[in-house]
C-alpha cells in the first residue's frame, strides 16, 4: 500500500530505508515508524517546506511541554471539541459521562455519524496525538487504521502509546500521501487542513487514495467567505458533498468549557504558562514557536473565538463521497 510520495512507484524495502528505484527518493525506517516525506521538496518549493517546518515546530514544542508538565498521556486530542446545543445530533454513540477528552470524542462521533467503519480500511490524516485513531478502533473496529501526521514528535508519541496490531503510524504530508490509489474506504481529517499551504493538493490526494464509494470525514475552521471556495475545490477534486454543516455554535460552547476547565486543546491551556506565550493571564519571556497560544486554542476573547462568535469564521463539518 505504501508508495513513493513523489512518483507513486513501488518501493524497495531494506532494514532501515524504503527506496524508490524510479525517482531516487529514499525514506528512513525508524524503530517504531517510517518517515514518508520527500525531502527534495525543500529545494523545489522552499516556501512551502518552510511553512510546514514551522507547523511541525509548533506541535513538537507542544509535545515537549506536555511531556515536561507530566500530562502528556492525557493529552491525546488537539481539537476544539463539540458540545451539544439542542439541535439534532449525528452521533450514534454517546461517550462516557466523565471520560477524558469528552468534547473531542463528541466531535469525532459527530463527524463519523452513521458512517460504516466496521471492517473498513481507515486513514486518519493529520492524526495529531492519536486520540481520534484510538477512539475509532475502540468504537468502530476498522480492519486497519493508519494515522499520518507531519510532526515526528506526534507520530513518535502515537507509536509509543498505541500498540494495537491493526493500527500503524507514519510521518507524512497530507499534500503528498504515501499511499497507492484506492487504498482506503474512509479518510478522517480533523482540524488539520488549515495548515496545508496547498489545500487543493490535499483534496486531490484524498480522492486518489479513496476507493470508489469511499468517504472523507472532514472538519475545519475557515473564514466564512472561503467556505464556498473550499466546497468548489472539493468538487473539482472529484468528491461529492453529502453533508456540510455549520458547527460553530457547538465549538464555541466547547471553547467556553475548555477555558473554564483549562483543558483547551486537551492540556495546552493547562501548560500555556510554560509555553512562554501570553494567554491573556500568563506571560513569560521564553521564546516559543507559537506566537499566541490563546488564539491557537481559541480561548474566549481571542481573535479566533471572537471571529467565530461574529460569524466571520465558521466551523464546518463535512462528509464527502468519491463516486462509484
Ligand atoms: C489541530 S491538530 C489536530 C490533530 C487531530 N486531528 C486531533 O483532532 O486531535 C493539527 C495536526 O495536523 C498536523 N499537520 C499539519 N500540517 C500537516 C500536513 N501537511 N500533513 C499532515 N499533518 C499535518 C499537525 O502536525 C497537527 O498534529
Amino acid at each position: 500500500m505504501l508508495v513513493c510520495v513523489a512518483c507513486h512507484s513501488e518501493l524497495d524495502v531494506s532494514e532501515d530505508r524504503l527506496d524508490c528505484r524510479a525517482c531516487g527518493a529514499s525514506y528512513p525506517v525508524h524503530p517504531s515508524y517510517i518517515a514518508m516525506r520527500d525531502e527534495r521538496e525543500a529545494e523545489r518549493e522552499p516556501q512551502t517546506w518552510q511553512a510546514k517546518a514551522q507547523e511541525e515546530r509548533e506541535y513538537a514544542e507542544i509535545a515537549e511541554r506536555l511531556a515536561r508538565a507530566g500530562v502528556e498521556r492525557f493529552a491525546t486530542h488537539l481539537n476544539f471539541g463539540y458540545v451539544p446545543n439542542g439541535r439534532p445530533q449525528r452521533a450514534v454513540i454517546e461517550p462516557e459521562a466523565h471520560g477524558l477528552n469528552r468534547n473531542s470524542l463528541r466531535l469525532l462521533l459527530e463527524v463519523v455519524g452513521d458512517a460504516d467503519l466496521r471492517g473498513r480500511d481507515v486513514v486518519d490524516i493529520g492524526c495529531g496525538r492519536g486520540g481520534n485513531s484510538a477512539a475509532l478502533v475502540r468504537y468502530f473496529q476498522p480492519r486497519l487504521l493508519v494515522g499520518l501526521d507531519l510532526c515526528e514528535a506526534n507520530i513518535a508519541f502515537c507509536s509509543a502509546r498505541n500498540r494495537l496490531p491493526q493500527v500503524s503510524y507514519l510521518v507524512g504530508d497530507a499534500e503528498r500521501l504515501p499511499f497507492a490509489e484506492e487504498s482506503f474506504e474512509v479518510a478522517l481529517n480533523i482540524e488539520s487542513a488549515h495548515a496545508y499551504p496547498h489545500r487543493e493538493r490535499f483534496y486531490r490526494e484524498v480522492c486518489r487514495i479513496l476507493r470508489p464509494g469511499g468517504v472523507l470525514l472532514y472538519t475545519e475552521l475557515m473564514l466564512a467567505e472561503e467556505a464556498r471556495h473550499h466546497l468548489r475545490m472539493l468538487e473539482e477534486a472529484g468528491l461529492l458533498i453529502e453533508r456540510d454543516e455549520d458547527m460553530t455554535a457547538n465549538v464555541l460552547l466547547s471553547c467556553d468549557e475548555n477555558a473554564r476547565q483549562r483543558t483547551g486543546q486537551q492540556g495546552i491551556a493547562a501548560v500555556s504558562g510554560t509555553l512562554g506565550v501570553s494567554t491573556g493571564t500568563d506571560s513569560t519571556s521564553t521564546p516559543s514557536a507559537i506566537t499566541d497560544i490563546g488564539d491557537f486554542i481559541a480561548l474566549p476573547g481571542s481573535r479566533k473565538y471572537e471571529e467565530m462568535r461574529r460569524g466571520e469564521r465558521v466551523y464546518r463539518m463535512m462528509k464527502l463521497v468519491k463516486p462509484d
